[in-house]
């Protein structure tokens, strides 16, 4: 059995979703079900025996604790986090107790199971990260490879950078077999409305502005959810415990072009009615404060060393995403309610 945590996420469910449509071996998911958590991205599972889910937090030990009693699975696959940075700078508070209290916890419970089991080997603590710990690029700079200083410059990644230290130091000090990744911006189905790309697809068929913060020019390297699942499943395999893997998409791209793209596959898929192009929607705003210029991963190591290259382009993995958002108006009714419009008059006020 796999211990997955914050499975209701975007890359949590897409993750199980994946991970049951290949394997016999069942999932038992803890998830928090903040706002960013929903169980209608899991809904697909209903009456699969296969998916055990469970409604509490990383953070409480005690939970933890008895799940791996119970359950005794063979590895943890930890998605659990705040994951917005514009969020993180609102406010932190939640960013420290998840990101880091919350990911403590959650090895201090691994670590009493696996010591408990004699210290298999074969056991595995899968620590989802993000390229954001390596801090900003300039356009000729070298893109962040595993030996790249960690420098994070928003709260968000400083959280996520002090939850890779402590999964770090849990293989040196105590030998627990962990596993990190770091990985670029995902993007596909079931991605929460408050990130650029399902945010302006969604504001665009609203006739809303498309709002590019500062002069558009900031450089992403985009991963399709689905490759970025791929890859977890080869590191869990056959990843060498202690070590980091660079998990990109090999497809840098400005914001504007990103979503200069979004309106023209718009234009092609659901034309305005008035004939105009989304482009028309596009509307520069307020820079992020402390805004990250520019990510690049160098995904080298997972291609040499554990067979892993990205299967889709952002050609292709956009084109997937519009179409699925396209064909999935109600699930994004459903995600967009209240408390996400106080969000977006809060953010973009
Ligand atoms: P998300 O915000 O969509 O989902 C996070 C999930 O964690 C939600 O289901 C939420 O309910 C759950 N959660 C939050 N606090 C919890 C707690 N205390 N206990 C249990 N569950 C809790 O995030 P995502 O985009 O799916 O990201 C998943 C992981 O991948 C995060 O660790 C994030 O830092 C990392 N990551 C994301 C990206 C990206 O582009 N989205 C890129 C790199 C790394
Ligand atoms: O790089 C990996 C990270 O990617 C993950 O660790 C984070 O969890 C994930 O949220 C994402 O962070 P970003 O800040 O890069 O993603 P976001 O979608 O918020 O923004 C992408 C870029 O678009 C960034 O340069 C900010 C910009 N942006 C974003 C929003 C929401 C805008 O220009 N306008 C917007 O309204």
């Amino acid at each position: 059995m796999l211990f997955v945590t914050g499975g209701a996420g975007f890359i949590g469910s897409n993750f199980v979703l994946d991970w049951l449509a290949q394997s016999d071996e069942p999932v038992l998911n803890l998830d928090a079900l903040t706002y960013a958590g929903n169980l209608g991205n899991l809904r697909s599972l209903e009456g699969d025996e296969g998916h055990i889910f469970v409604h509490g937090s990383i953070a409480d030990g005690a939970l933890v604790e008895r799940l791996l009693a119970d359950y005794r699975p063979r590895a943890i696959v930890n998605f659990a986090a705040e994951s917005h940075v514009d969020r993180s700078i609102h406010g932190p508070a939640d960013f420290i107790d998840t990101n880091i209290v919350g990911t403590f916890r959650l090895l201090e419970a691994a670590r009493a199971y696996w010591s408990g089991g004699s210290k298999d080997d074969s056991f595995r603590f899968l620590h989802i990260s993000t390229d954001e710990v390596f801090g900003t690029l300039d356009a000729d700079d070298e893109a962040f490879h595993e030996e790249t200083q960690y420098q994070p410059n928003s709260p968000y990644s400083a959280s996520k950078a002090a939850s890779d230290h402590l999964v770090r130091a849990y293989h040196h000090t105590y030998g627990l077999p962990v596993l990190t990744t770091n990985c670029s911006n995902n993007y596909g189905p079931f991605h929460f409305p408050e990130k650029l790309i399902p945010l302006v697809i969604n504001n665009a068929l609203l006739g809303r502005p498309l709002p590019l913060y500062g002069d558009g020019q900031q450089i992403r390297d985009w991963l399709y959810v689905k490759d970025h699942c791929s890859a977890l499943r080869r590191v869990l395999q056959s990843g060498v415990p202690g070590r980091t893997y660079n998990v990109g998409g090999w497809n840098e791209r400005t914001n504007l072009d990103v979503v200069q793209s979004i309106c023209d596959l718009l234009d092609e898929l659901k034309p305005r009615d008035d004939g105009q192009s989304y482009r028309g929607q596009i509307t520069f705003v307020t820079d992020r404060p402390g805004h990250d210029r520019r990510y690049a991963i160098d995904a080298r190591r997972i291609e040499s060393e554990l067979g892993w290259r990205p299967s889709e382009t952002f050609e292709s993995g956009i084109r997937k995403t519009v179409g699925w958002y396209l064909d999935n108006a109600e699930w994004v009714r459903n995600v967009t309610s209240g408390s996400y419009r106080n969000w977006l008059e809060k953010q973009y006020a």
